[in-house]
């Protein structure tokens, strides 16, 4: 199976805790969280967190935001001495307000001159491929004026296009632009990834075929669902769907995410718990009856608190599980 399957970018969610889980379940190609040039040319305590790493988490591609070209060079120069990585990618997607403001972010894709002279400073002069994540527009679609945006990134030298089938506008709600996408696709030579929606196999698929799409980023479906990658893959291989993890097997995944975000991260004591809170909601959404524990999970103070907290929680009795002691549903 040669489609690629990456872990998107996103930042605040894909530290070196998240990457692990993923990676063990089939994610071919993390990205860092997302690093702004200017922080990481003034040595901000905040990097040296962002770019922790170990020898399993590879490859590994970095993306920087920024506007400026040579800030930008001079940020991704001081970055390929600190770490080694497969590619680097240039943010053009992000719909934040504080980065729009400064003509970052989504906002470099109203901008192509100054787009396209980021992407051509940064190829001519690093020794590792640069890629763009792009969104299919700014305020509104025109697939015709994406397709020009597209075609800018290749000519000045990128060499995979990452394609966030939403607008800027969009944000992360509403449908996905299949056509911007599958009209880029046909008029690059360099390959195109697709993002947006994939929360299934299903999805995944479709985004493949409707786009004729190289490969593709999962990003919120990999929230609390790490698994989601196998799965994907699985199907694409066989056409045959897979069961979600049993509930032991996702509370034994979640504790593992738990305990490489106890090891790993480096943040105050609070934050960090409050952080592995949020982690725990993600793989109890959608459990039937981790409602009670949902709702003592902001009361904990603890990692070891967590940990009891997930072993309390059991599935539903239905016919089956009424045989089985408590106790094996314990990991
Ligand atoms: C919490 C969060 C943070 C994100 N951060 C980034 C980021 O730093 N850089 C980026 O290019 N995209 C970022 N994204 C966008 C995702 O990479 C992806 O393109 C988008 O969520 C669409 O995919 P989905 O609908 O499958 O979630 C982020 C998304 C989320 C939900």
């Amino acid at each position: 199976m040669d489609t690629k399957i990456y872990l998107a970018p996103m930042a605040g969610v894909t530290d070196l805790a998240f990457r692990l889980v993923s990676r063990s379940l089939g994610a071919s190609q993390c990205f860092f969280e997302m690093l702004d040039s200017r922080a990481l040319l003034y040595e901000h305590p905040r990097n040296r967190r962002l770019l922790k790493t170990l020898k399993d988490d590879s490859p590994i591609a970095a993306q920087l935001v920024g506007v400026d070209p040579a800030v930008m060079l001079d940020a991704a120069q001081k970055l390929i001495t600190l770490v080694d990585i497969s590619f680097l990618d240039i943010n053009s997607a992000c719909p934040a307000k504080k980065i729009i403001k400064k003509g970052a972010g989504a906002a470099l894709s109203e901008n192509t001159a100054r787009l396209g002279k980021i992407i051509k400073t940064l190829s001519s002069k690093l020794p590792v491929p640069v890629t763009v994540k792009l969104r299919t527009g700014f305020r509104e679609r025109n697939v015709k004026k994406f397709v020009k945006v597209a075609k800018t990134c290749q000519e000045s030298g990128a060499s995979v296009l990452f394609i966030h089938g939403r607008t800027m506008s969009q944000g992360y709600s509403g449908g996905i632009d299949y056509e911007s996408i599958g009209s880029a696709k046909k008029a690059l030579k360099i390959p195109v990834f697709g993002s947006g929606d994939i929360l299934d196999p299903i999805l995944a698929k479709k985004m493949l075929d409707e786009t004729g799409c190289d490969g593709i980023l999962a990003a919120r479906g990999a929230l609390g669902n790490p698994w989601i990658f196998k799965n994907i893959e699985r199907y694409l291989t066989t056409g045959e769907t897979t069961e979600n993890p049993t509930i032991p097997e996702k509370k034994k995944i979640l504790k593992t995410h738990l305990a490489y975000i106890e090891k790993y991260k480096d943040m105050a004591f609070g934050n960090k718990v409050g952080f592995m809170g949020k982690v725990t909601m993600w793989y109890l959404k959608g459990i039937p009856n981790a409602a009670r524990a949902r709702a003592r999970i902001s009361g904990i103070r603890s990692y070891e608190g967590l940990v009891d907290l997930i072993n309390e929680v059991y599935p539903v009795p239905n016919r089956l599980s009424n045989l089985i002691p408590k106790s094996d549903f314990d990991i």
